[in-house]
């Protein structure tokens, strides 16, 4: 477990030496678990939206909303890199507009990075944030923020002509200055390729074994939201049913009257 603060220097240094495990979080309790774990990098992910906060998908969560819980991550993760996910609208519009909220994240929700999704056409946009101090983790592939244009969840880069896009996708990303960049749902093989034609760690999701970290939605892991259940997920608990045996235990034990016993009460 690590006592020491992760920066996003330490992350690019971990190429090639050590894999990466990275995590969502949302709030305080739960960036503290992870904290406590030694997970590099938390992702304040506009995953949110769902696990959260009950949208449909990732597009209507607004930037107040995600700052309230990279506020709160923040606190939580004295050692973690904490990325804050740019939501959608919140940076597309012009450099600017990426700069001042990306600027946001740092100056008002302690996030150490932010990650926005994209292809070479943000090469721009993160240099633009790089140049002023922000550091930039990409994320291609599945792009959430695009379902409308692509017609939703599906793997990416299948056909030689979408696979030599997402290359070359990675090879200005990582020209243009990201630290880190993110899989997402793209073929084993895929991710194989560009994990070793880029110099900084790629970060998988639905990638395969031979990216330099992983990531996985928090809710995902701990088996607490069923609504998605993609593949490439591994759940390591099963709380959402620990959850909810609990709370019908609870609703039992203050029905028959078997809480409060003598033992809580002054
Ligand atoms: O929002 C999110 O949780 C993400 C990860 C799935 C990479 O972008």
């Amino acid at each position: 477990m690590t006592t020491e603060q992760w920066t996003v220097t330490r992350i690019k240094a971990a190429k090639g030496k050590r894999k990466l495990p990275c995590l969502t979080a949302y709030d305080y309790a739960m960036a503290r678990l992870v904290d406590a774990a030694g997970i590099p990098l938390v992702l304040v992910g506009d995953s949110l939206a769902m696990t959260m906060l009950g949208y449909p998908n990732t597009l209507p969560v607004t930037v107040e909303e995600m700052m309230h819980h990279c506020k709160a991550v923040s606190r939580g993760a004295p050692h973690a890199l904490v990325v804050a996910d740019l939501p959608f609208l919140s940076y597309e519009a012009s450099v600017e507009q990426a700069v001042l909220t990306a600027g946001r994240f740092v100056k008002e929700g302690g996030a150490h990075a932010v990650k926005i999704e994209g292809g070479a056409f943000r090469g721009p946009t993160v240099e633009a944030l790089v140049r002023n101090g922000i550091p930039v983790m990409g994320h291609i592939g599945l792009t959430p923020q695009s379902i409308r244009q692509t017609g939703g969840y599906k793997v990416q880069g299948r056909a030689e002509a979408d696979a030599e896009r997402l290359a070359q996708d990675a090879a200005a990303l990582d020209q243009a200055g990201v630290f880190a960049l993110v899989l997402e749902c793209v073929p084993v093989a895929l991710a194989e390729r560009i994990t070793g034609s880029i110099s900084v760690p790629t970060i998988g999701i639905g990638a395969g074994p031979d990216c330099d970290g992983q990531i996985l939605v928090i809710h995902d892991l701990l088996g607490m939201y069923d609504k998605l259940s993609p593949k490439f997920v591994k759940r390591y608990a099963e709380l959402g049913e620990t959850m909810r045996q609990a709370f019908a235990a609870y609703r039992a034990d203050v029905e028959t009257g078997a809480f409060p016993a003598p033992e809580h009460g002054y």
